[in-house]
């Protein structure tokens, strides 16, 4: 397993680049990919308004699309074509379902030979990105109301038949803004029929039994990455402080890493004393070592109701 230890950290976001400022309409698509009958061309005009992230796979921007004379802003991730990272990136996209925590799907076109996959454009930062800039910490009421949206999407993805395993559940995959958490980066995604074990994942937000490769993905390994990052929402709530679930400095080697992250299946979560009991025992319950002691994402968001009462 490679690392990808850091991808939401080292995003390269641009605001503005020069060569992306003219207005490129789409006159191109290639007629010969189009024949499979598998890309969408229903844009008139396709702008690329600036460049939002840059990432190992992608490059995703904001685009002004026009339909019979309608324009809208929409997210286009360009997917470079290595390792077939365009297979794995749009094989799952179309069974992606509606949902309001998840980013929608909208089409796949291809420019020039290069594959484009848009979606819905969400205007708002990663919630890592978020937490970070913000001098707010998020109020009772809206920790719970995250909470509860982002095992709403994940429950919607796991509910599917047969049910999705997004993969690659981390801070940067996960969109926040006006009170409002999607769920974006199906990349990884696969069926809960098909076995992967992870090739490149992020340390941080792993389940412990990925780690050493002793198990494949599951639903309790989505479900283990939310208990991270609620845990993570927690922290914020109480503190202020926006922390990784354990330290790994960049300089040492990665095998340290690896014992780290593999430690960090035995640690107790970490609290602030005056974590309210439900929630400490909600996370603790999700944070289960075992995959089969963990809560499924509707148990899960059955508990959050209650809560919310
Ligand atoms: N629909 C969207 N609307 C707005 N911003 C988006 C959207 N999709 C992605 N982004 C932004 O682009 C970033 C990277 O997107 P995504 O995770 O899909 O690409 P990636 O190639 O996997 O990148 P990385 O390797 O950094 O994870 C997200 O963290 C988010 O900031
Ligand atoms: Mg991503």
């Amino acid at each position: 397993m490679k690392k990808k230890w850091n991808s939401f950290e080292s995003k390269n976001k641009k605001n503005e680049l020069p060569e992306l400022k003219s207005s490129k309409k789409i006159s191109n698509y290639s007629p010969i990919i189009n024949k499979g009958g598998f890309f969408d061309t229903e844009f008139e005009e396709f702008n690329k308004i600036k460049e939002i992230s840059q990432g190992a796979y992608g490059r995703v921007f904001l685009v002004e699309v026009k339909t019979r004379n309608i324009t809208r802003k929409i997210a286009s991730k360009l997917v470079f074509d290595q390792k077939k990272q365009i297979y794995k990136e749009i094989r799952l996209l179309k069974k992606i379902p509606k949902h309001e925590n998840l980013i929608e799907f909208i089409s796949l076109i291809s420019i020039n030979f290069h594959i484009y996959i848009n979606f819905e454009y969400f205007e708002g930062d990663d919630i890592w990105s978020y937490m970070k800039k913000s001098n707010n910490f998020f109020s009772k009421c809206e920790l719970i109301e995250v909470i509860y949206q982002l095992l709403s999407g994940i429950n919607c993805l796991h509910t599917q038949n047969p049910g999705i395993i997004h993969c690659d559940i981390h801070p940067g995959n996960i969109l926040y803004s006006n009170r409002r958490l999607k769920i974006c980066d199906y990349g990884s995604c696969i069926t809960s029929n098909f076995k992967k074990k992870p090739e490149e994942a992020n340390y941080f937000f792993i389940a412990p039994e990925l780690v050493l490769n002793e198990q494949n993905y599951s639903f309790g390994s989505d479900i283990y990455a939310c208990g991270l990052i609620i845990n993570l929402l927690i922290i914020f709530h109480y503190t202020g402080i926006v922390s990784l679930p354990f330290q790994y400095p960049n300089e040492y080697p990665f095998e340290y890493f690896v014992v780290m992250a593999n430690i960090s299946k035995y640690k107790i979560p970490n609290f602030p004393n005056d974590t309210d009991e439900h929630l400490k025992l909600f996370c603790e319950g999700i944070l289960k070592s075992r995959p089969n002691e963990r809560p499924s994402a509707f148990e899960c968001i059955q508990m959050i109701d209650k809560m919310k009462q």
